[in-house]
C-alpha cells in the first residue's frame, strides 16, 4: 500500500483575504496567518492550502497574478511568506500554494507586453483572433463570468481570449516559451519547500477553436464556453509534460480543480503516475444546479442523487488514485444552507455533514470558519458584495426585468460572498478579525458563532471535528478509516446517507439522517459498538439503529 503522508493528512484552506488581519487594514495578511497557526495545530491540521497571495490588482481577489515571483503587499512581504512556510514546519504543518496558470492577470508584464502588438515576440503567449466578418467577437463563446469570453484590443484590431473576467486573459498553452516559463516558476516555488499546490482551473487550459460557433438558445446570443474548453482532447499531453517538469521530481501533494473531468478519465488525472494527486470533483456541491445555472432557482435533489454521484467517484478510489474530499471553499456559499435547506442553522445538521463527507476515501479538506458553523450572510445591498460575479450577476437580473429582492434573493443563495466574510474568532467588533475597517462586513451572527464560543463549548462543531480528526489520525479505527474500502449501503434508505468502510483491520459503518426525523436503519449483518455521535445516547441493538433527527453515527459491525 502506498501510504503517502498527503493521504493522512487534514487540510485546511486559508482564504488570506478573510482569516485574519494583523495590521488592521481591513484585509486579513501572512502576518495574521502566522498568528493563528497554534488554532490550527490544536485543530489537528496537517497542510494548509492558501488561496492564492501573489502579486495581483485583485480584480478576482488574487486569482489575477501580476507576478509569480511577488507577495501581493496587501498580504506582506516574501519574507513574511518564508516566515510563514518555517513557522508552519515547526508546528509539523505544510503549506499548499494555490497555482493559476490557466490564465494571468492583464496587468502581467507577459500580458502588456502581448497586446503591445501584433509582433511582439509574446503576442503568441495569449490568445488573440482577427474579429469576426462582422467585426464582433470571433467566436460566440460566453465567459464563466458572464459576458462574452473575447474582448476587443482597438490598438491592434483583435480579440483575446478570457475565459473568466477580462481582466484573466487565458495564456496560450500550445506555446512551448509558455509552458517552459510556468513550469520554471513551478519548480522555483517547490525549490523553496512548499508541500504542493492546489492548481487552479486547470481543466481549461486546452481549447477547441475548431468549434468556432456554439449552439445557443441564449436570447444573448451567446454560450457557454465550457463546451469548448473544459477538458478537450489533448489536454493530458500538456498536463503529463507540466507533471514531468515539475510535480514528479519532488514528494509534494497536487490538488486539481477539475470541473468536467468524466469518470472515465480519473485514472489518468489522479492514477498511478496520473497528472495530479488528487482532484476536486464538482457534481456534489452542484447538486442543486439546475440546466439554467446557478443563479436560477435550485433543483430540488433528492438524497438518492447525493448518493449516487458519491458513490461513483467513491468506488473509483477504491482501487485507482485518491479523494479530494470538501464541503466548502471559497468559490461556494456555505454547505448547511445548500445540504440542509432550512433557513435556521442546526448544530446537529452540522455535525452530521461533518460526519458524512470527512470518513470518506481521501484526504479530507475543511475550509476556514466551516469548523465553528459559519453560514451564509445575507446583505441588504449589493453595495455590500464584492465578488465581480456576483455583482455582474445582479446586474444582469435587474436588466432581465427582476426586481431588487429577486436579484438578491439569488445573491443570497449563491454568491461566492457568502464563504467569504471575515473569519469569526470572537465577540469583539468585527469579530476580532481586524480593528481597522473590514473589506467585506462580517456576517452578524458573530457575537454567537465564533472561535472562542467554540473552544470554551465542549458540544461545539470545533470540538466535534476535532473529534472526528481524531479517530481518523489517530485511533484504533484509522486503519479502516483511511484505507478501508468504500461500500455504498443503503441505497434506497430515503432519509439515511449510508456507506460502508471495509478493512481487515474492521468494518465500519457510518450512518447520516438527513432529516429532522427519527428513522431507522436495519443491516444485513449486525451493529458491535458505537464509534462515535452526534448525539450522547444513541439508539441501537445487535439488530438495528435509531437514528434521531440529523443523527450522525459511526458503528462497529461484522
Ligand atoms: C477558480 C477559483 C476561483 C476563480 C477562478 C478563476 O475557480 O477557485 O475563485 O475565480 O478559478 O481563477
Ligand atoms: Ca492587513
Amino acid at each position: 500500500m502506498n501510504e503517502k503522508w498527503w493521504k493522512q493528512s487534514i487540510v485546511y484552506q486559508v482564504y488570506p483575504k478573510s482569516f485574519h488581519d494583523n495590521n488592521h487594514d481591513g484585509i486579513g495578511d501572512l502576518q495574521g496567518i502566522i498568528k493563528k497557526l497554534d488554532y490550527l495545530k490544536d485543530l489537528g491540521i496537517d497542510l494548509i492550502w492558501l488561496s492564492p497571495v501573489y502579486q495581483s490588482p485583485m480584480d478576482d481577489n488574487g486569482y489575477d497574478i501580476s507576478d509569480y515571483y511577488k507577495i501581493a503587499p496587501e498580504f506582506g512581504t516574501m519574507e513574511d511568506l518564508d516566515e510563514l512556510i518555517e513557522e508552519a514546519r515547526k508546528r509539523d504543518i505544510k503549506i499548499m500554494m494555490d497555482l493559476v496558470i490557466n490564465h494571468s492577470s492583464d496587468e502581467h508584464e507577459w500580458f502588456i507586453e502581448s497586446k503591445r502588438s501584433k509582433n511582439s515576440p509574446k503576442r503568441d503567449w495569449y490568445i488573440w483572433r482577427d474579429p469576426a466578418s462582422d467585426g464582433g467577437p470571433p467566436t460566440n463563446w460566453r465567459s464563466v463570468f458572464g459576458g462574452s469570453a473575447w474582448e476587443y484590443d482597438a490598438n491592434t484590431n483583435q480579440y483575446y481570449l478570457h475565459v473568466f473576467s477580462r481582466k484573466q486573459p487565458d495564456l496560450n498553452w500550445e506555446n512551448k516559451e509558455v509552458r517552459q516559463e510556468l513550469a520554471k516558476m513551478v519548480s522555483w516555488w517547490l525549490d523553496k519547500g512548499i508541500g504542493g499546490f492546489r492548481v487552479d482551473a486547470i481543466t481549461f487550459i486546452k481549447k477547441s477553436f475548431e468549434l468556432g460557433n456554439l449552439q445557443t438558445y441564449a436570447a444573448d446570443g451567446l454560450a457557454n464556453i465550457q463546451e469548448a474548453s473544459l477538458n478537450q482532447p489533448g489536454i493530458h499531453e500538456f498536463l503529463h509534460e507540466l507533471r514531468e517538469a515539475t510535480f514528479a521530481n519532488y514528494d509534494i501533494a497536487t490538488v486539481a480543480e477539475a470541473p468536467g473531468v468524466q469518470d472515465a478519465d480519473l485514472p489518468l488525472y489522479v492514477g498511478e503516475n496520473g497528472h495530479f494527486n488528487m482532484l476536486f470533483e464538482f457534481n456534489h456541491v452542484d447538486l442543486d444546479l439546475g440546466p439554467e445555472g446557478k443563479w436560477a432557482e435550485p433543483v430540488n435533489w433528492s438524497l438518492s442523487d447525493l448518493k449516487q454521484i458519491m458513490k461513483k467517484s467513491q468506488e473509483v478510489y477504491n482501487t485507482t488514485g485518491w479523494g479530494a474530499l470538501y464541503i466548502e471553499n471559497h468559490d461556494h456559499p456555505r454547505s448547511f444552507t445548500k445540504f440542509i435547506r432550512k433557513a435556521e442553522a442546526d448544530l446537529r445538521a452540522q455535525k452530521m455533514l461533518a460526519v458524512f463527507y470527512m470518513f470518506m476515501k481521501g484526504t479530507p479538506f475543511i475550509y476556514q470558519g466551516q469548523e465553528i458553523g459559519m453560514v451564509n450572510a445575507h446583505f441588504s445591498s449589493i453595495e455590500d458584495y464584492d465578488d465581480l460575479a456576483t455583482i455582474d450577476q445582479y446586474q444582469v437580473a435587474i436588466q432581465d426585468g427582476h426586481t431588487h429582492e429577486e436579484a438578491l434573493k439569488a445573491v443570497w443563495r449563491r454568491s461566492r460572498d457568502n464563504s467569504r466574510t471575515p473569519m469569526q474568532w470572537d465577540c469583539s467588533s468585527n469579530a476580532g478579525f481586524t480593528n481597522g475597517n473590514p473589506w467585506l462586513n462580517v456576517n452578524s451572527n458573530y457575537p454567537k458563532v465564533n472561535v472562542e464560543n467554540n473552544i470554551k463549548d465542549s458540544e461545539s462543531l470545533y470540538h466535534f471535528y476535532k473529534k472526528l480528526i481524531n479517530l481518523r489520525k489517530d485511533s484504533h479505527y484509522s486503519e479502516s478509516l483511511l484505507w478501508g474500502d468504500y461500500v455504498s449501503i443503503l441505497e434506497d434508505h430515503p432519509e439515511v446517507f449510508a456507506y460502508k468502510r471495509v478493512h481487515k483491520s474492521g468494518n465500519l459503518v457510518i450512518l447520516c439522517n438527513f432529516t429532522d426525523k427519527e428513522t431507522t436503519v436495519e443491516l444485513d449483518g449486525t451493529f458491535q459498538e458505537i464509534v462515535l455521535s452526534n448525539y450522547s445516547n444513541s439508539g441501537f441493538s445487535k439488530e438495528h439503529m435509531n437514528l434521531k433527527p440529523y443523527e450522525a453515527v459511526v458503528c462497529l459491525v461484522d
